[in-house]
């Protein structure tokens, strides 16, 4: 049984067959998935989905991009949102400097804030970085993140500092980047962290893996991904897929127990 650990399906890209799609997802293998809010909208329509669908599950949050829509007003209503019981985490929070907007200063502000949301609600987060590495891991031990844990999403940094977010207790998030041709950097990642602290993701629609790179991601390629660990392991497909399931049921506190068929090794 696998579990999706970081998917947008309230995204535009699923208008026309989202629930056609998701509807599926049991059948083929799929038996959790946490849909991530990346700004208040799609943190409401996360909980909508949550409310439909059993093993969908929700994290609230404001991805760094989106930060400049903050006030207190909203945060608090973020605040409110972060409460509900299927709401297992907070995030997609953090910094990117890659966009670069708004301000390093309001990111990095809404940052910390959310983070002491996460800690006030105990749930842990799921951070989104981009190239600002040193900023996020200050900010993070700073704000006591060992206390409060989560998942490095689309860990996109070097294996040492993969290493050092694994001594502060967090996951490391894995997607359809491993498969890619010059991912490199990513396959040192896997082999340096414990198979005990990865967890799966597709950040669907964007980033599928080979051989649909560049077409919309679904958590239906997440055997790929699974195999590509596996591989560079040196395990079994079904390991990976095992332990990222009961590591992400751990980090994220859930406890039911769905039920899903074998997935489909495409
Ligand atoms: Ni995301």
């Amino acid at each position: 049984m696998i579990f999706e650990s970081h998917a947008h399906y309230d995204d535009k890209a699923f208008d026309e067959d989202r629930e056609q799609l998701l509807s599926a997802m049991p059948e083929n293998g799929i038996a959790y998935i946490i849909n991530v809010g990346a700004s208040l909208k799609s943190t409401e329509s996360t909980i909508a989905l949550t409310r439909k669908y059993p093993f969908v599950y929700g994290a609230a949050g404001v991805h760094p991009n989106e930060t400049g829509a903050l006030n207190e007003e909203r945060f608090a209503w973020l605040g409110q949102q972060c409460r509900q019981p299927k709401v297992v985490a907070v995030g997609e929070i953090g910094l990117d400097y890659y966009w670069d907007e708004p301000s390093r200063d309001i990111q990095k502000k809404w940052f910390e804030r959310q983070l002491e949301l996460a800690e006030e609600v105990c749930k842990p987060v799921i951070i989104h970085s981009r190239d600002a590495a040193r900023d996020t891991y200050d900010i993070m031990a700073a704000k006591g993140a060992s206390e409060i844990g989560g998942v490095i999403h689309c860990y996109s940094y070097s294996a040492d500092m993969a290493l050092d977010y694994v001594k502060m207790g967090f996951y490391i998030g894995i997607g359809g980047v491993v498969t890619f041709k010059n991912a490199r950097k990513m396959r040192e990642v896997v082999e340096a962290v414990p198979l005990e602290r990865i967890l799966l993701e597709t950040d669907s629609p964007y980033l599928a893996p080979a051989p649909y790179r560049g077409k919309r991601n679904s958590s239906l390629y997440l055997p790929l991904i699974a195999r590509e660990i596996a591989r560079i392991k040196g395990v079994d497909c079904e390991q990976v897929v095992r332990q990222t399931c009961a590591s992400a049921k751990r980090l994220f506190g859930i406890k039911d127990e769905q039920t899903a068929g074998t997935p489909a090794f495409v």
